[in-house]
Formats: C-alpha cells, sequence, structure tokens
C-alpha cells in the first residue's frame, strides 16, 4: 500500500499545543520556535488543542484565557496568519467526529502502553478518565484530518505520532488510500529541554515554577532561575548528556538560542565556571524571548483582531477537514448527509 493519498500542493505541516500551564523555554525550542522556519516550504496547521487540554481538569475562566495566551504566542513567534492556518481545536468539531471513528480502531492494549497516560494517570488519580485515555486518538484525528506530511514535535510525542501512524496505516489497509501516514518531524538537538532543578526530567510547564524559564517570564526572573539551576559537583564545563546532564542543558540551550555549535560554546567556557555558562544562558534567553514578549503584548491588547484570526483559520481548517470527513463517512458506511 503506498503512503501517500497526498492531495496536490505542498506537503502539510501539522503540529498542536495544549493551552495549559506556561509555555516554557523548552517548547519553544522543541516546537515553537522551529514553525516559522517551515512556514515557507510547506502548507501549515497550528492549533491550540483546548480539547486535550481539558483531559485534566482546568478552571473555565483560566482556560478561557489560556487559549487567547497560547494563540497570541504563536503568532508573536512571527507566524503568518495569513498564510498558515492557525485556529482552536474545538472550533472544528469535525476533529471529534474523526477521533470517535478512530477510536473504534485502536485497541485498548495500544493505548494503555502509552507512557504519557500511565504518567498523567499517577499524577491524577483521583480523575483517570476516558478521554486521558483516548487522548492519542484525539491527536491521531487532529493529524489525520489534514493529510499532514510531518508533524513538528518534541522527543516526548514520539509514542503518540508512531500510534497516529498505526492508525492510518490500519485504516488504509482496510479501506484504501484515506490518510497520509504523517511523518514525526523531531530535531536533532534540543528535543528534549530539561528540568533547571531536575535534569534527569524533561522541563515541563505542569511542574513546579523554578524548573522551567517560562516564555513570558521577565529578565530578573529567568535569571534568578537559571543562577539556581542545578548542575553537578564539577567545574568543568564539558557537553556530556549521560554524565552531566544539568551542564549539557544548558549548553544546549545556549547553543540554540544562539545559533552556535556545541562544540563552539564549549570552547568558549575552557578555564571559566558553571556561574558563566549560566549567566550566558539566561541573556540568551531574555535576549531571544523579549521581542517575542513585546508582540505577544501587542496580540492580547487587540483580542478582536486575535479572535478574527482564530476564526478566518477555523473557517480555513474546516473546509480541509470536511473534505477527508466525507471521504471517511463513505467508506466506513455512515448514513450519507444528504
Ligand atoms: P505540550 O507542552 O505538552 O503541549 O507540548 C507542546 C510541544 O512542545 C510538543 O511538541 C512537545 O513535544 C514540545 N515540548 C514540550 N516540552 C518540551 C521540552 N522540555 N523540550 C523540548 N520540547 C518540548
Ligand atoms: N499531545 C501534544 C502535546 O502534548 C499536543 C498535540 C495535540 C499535538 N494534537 C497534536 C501535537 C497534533 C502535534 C500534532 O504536546
Amino acid at each position: 500500500m503506498p503512503e501517500t493519498a497526498r492531495p496536490a500542493g505542498k506537503p502539510v505541516i501539522y503540529s498542536g499545543i495544549q493551552p495549559s500551564g506556561t509555555l516554557t523555554i523548552g517548547n519553544y525550542i522543541g516546537s515553537l520556535s522551529r514553525f516559522k522556519q517551515l512556514e515557507a516550504d510547506f502548507d501549515c496547521l497550528f492549533c491550540v488543542v483546548d480539547m486535550h487540554a481539558i483531559t485534566v481538569r482546568q478552571d473555565p475562566a483560566q482556560l478561557r484565557g489560556k487559549i487567547n495566551e497560547l494563540a497570541a504566542l504563536y503568532l508573536a513567534v512571527g507566524l503568518d496568519p495569513g498564510n498558515t492556518i492557525l485556529y482552536c481545536q474545538s472550533h472544528v468539531p469535525a476533529h471529534a467526529e474523526l477521533a470517535w471513528v478512530l477510536d473504534c480502531f485502536t485497541y485498548m492494549g495500544e493505548l494503555q502502553r502509552m507512557t504519557q497516560f500511565k504518567d498523567k494517570s499517577a499524577r491524577h488519580e483521583d480523575n483517570i478518565n476516558a478521554g486521558l485515555f483516548t487522548y492519542p486518538v484525539l491527536m491521531a484525528a487532529d493529524i489525520l484530518l489534514y493529510q499532514t506530511s510531518a508533524v513538528p514535535v518534541g522527543a516526548d510525542q514520539k509514542q503518540h505520532l508512531e500510534i497516529a501512524r498505526d492508525i492510518a496505516i490500519r485504516f488504509n489497509n482496510i479501506y484504501g488510500n484515506v490518510f497520509v501516514v504523517p511523518e514525526p518531524y523531531i530535531p536533532k538537538i534540543g528535543a528534549k529541554i530539561l528540568s533547571l532543578q531536575d535534569p534527569s526530567r524533561k522541563m515541563s510547564k505542569s511542574d513546579p515554577e523554578d524548573t522551567f524559564i517560562g516564555m513570558l517570564d521577565p529578565p530578573e526572573v529567568i535569571r534568578r532561575k537559571m543562577k539556581r539551576a542545578v548542575t553537578d559537583s564539577g567545574a568543568e564545563v564539558r557537553f556530556d548528556p549521560d554524565g552531566k546532564p544539568g551542564v549539557s542543558n544548558l549548553i544546549t540551550m545556549l547553543s540554540i538560542l544562539t545559533g552556535r555549535t556545541i562544540a563552539s560554546v564549549e570552547g568558549d567556557y575552557v578555564g571559566k565556571g558553571y556561574g558563566a555558562l549560566k549567566a550566558d544562558a539566561a541573556e540568551a534567553c531574555v535576549e531571544t524571548l523579549a521581542p517575542i514578549q513585546a508582540e505577544h503584548r501587542r496580540w492580547l491588547a487587540d483580542l478582536t483582531e486575535l479572535n478574527r484570526v482564530l476564526k478566518d483559520g477555523a473557517d480555513r481548517a474546516s473546509r480541509i477537514a470536511a473534505r477527508t470527513m466525507g471521504k471517511v463517512r463513505r467508506k466506513v458506511g455512515l448514513a450519507p448527509l444528504n
């Protein structure tokens, strides 16, 4: 079975971020910062996945605020809404519709293996709901609705991408070429920025404040958090992710944010201590984030325009989604709409 059912045009890139917590420098490096570079060569869709966010309890007013905040951040990194489709997941009901169909082509055993489900059910023992369990199927629906070729994500999403591919292949094997089978697009370095306080874990927006640099953190907060970052008892600035995870994490951030190689960053600190590395990593974050924060404020000050962008994005996304959904309905044998 060929792996393409792609309509004519540029290949499609799709990604989503949950509007929960404050986006971190890890989100920026692993996902947001790469989106802008993809805009020129691909048809891009970027989504505020609000339906995924409610798999854990959310305060409604806070969630609404976070949705705007995230949409404004997408725009603040420079995405062009005249070109790229930027929208909210819940504005396009086809996501829920396709997710249901795909639920019927996904096995319990596959979902039980998902590490994010295991992690999240351990952290939210009082609310292990069915949505948390079928989360990867909704994510597969997000991706497959748009005949997506590649999905730029951090390393933590690899397993979810694999299940999306398995579902697409399974469906195509039964019904013919309905879905493009998507490829993960995970960066070689920076796919997993680590927690500042526990470099054995990824930096996560749902962890305590001092473990991450927030994309909206003011300069003094960034400097303070970096200064307190956990390193090791040595003194040599050397890139060794296994032996020196904390230091290597700082080198990775500095290297990516300043566009230099790891070796060149390492070379700068011969004979210097961790303090200098931390100070420079902090400045790199401050300098990268300052213009984004300014743009972010500008977008949040004009919610009418922000909402217009999201509505336009949802309209365009809906038209594409409807084509895939129509095909799925026909293939599966659901009652025709007219
Ligand atoms: P989430 O915060 O889980 O909605 O993730 C949004 C995007 O950021 C996904 O593509 C993640 O893989 C990516 N991401 C999240 N945390 C990190 C991290 N610590 N390092 C690199 N990428 C990350
Ligand atoms: N599950 C992803 C995360 O937590 C977010 C997401 C939802 C996503 N739908 C997606 C990412 C589709 C890429 C494509 O990071």
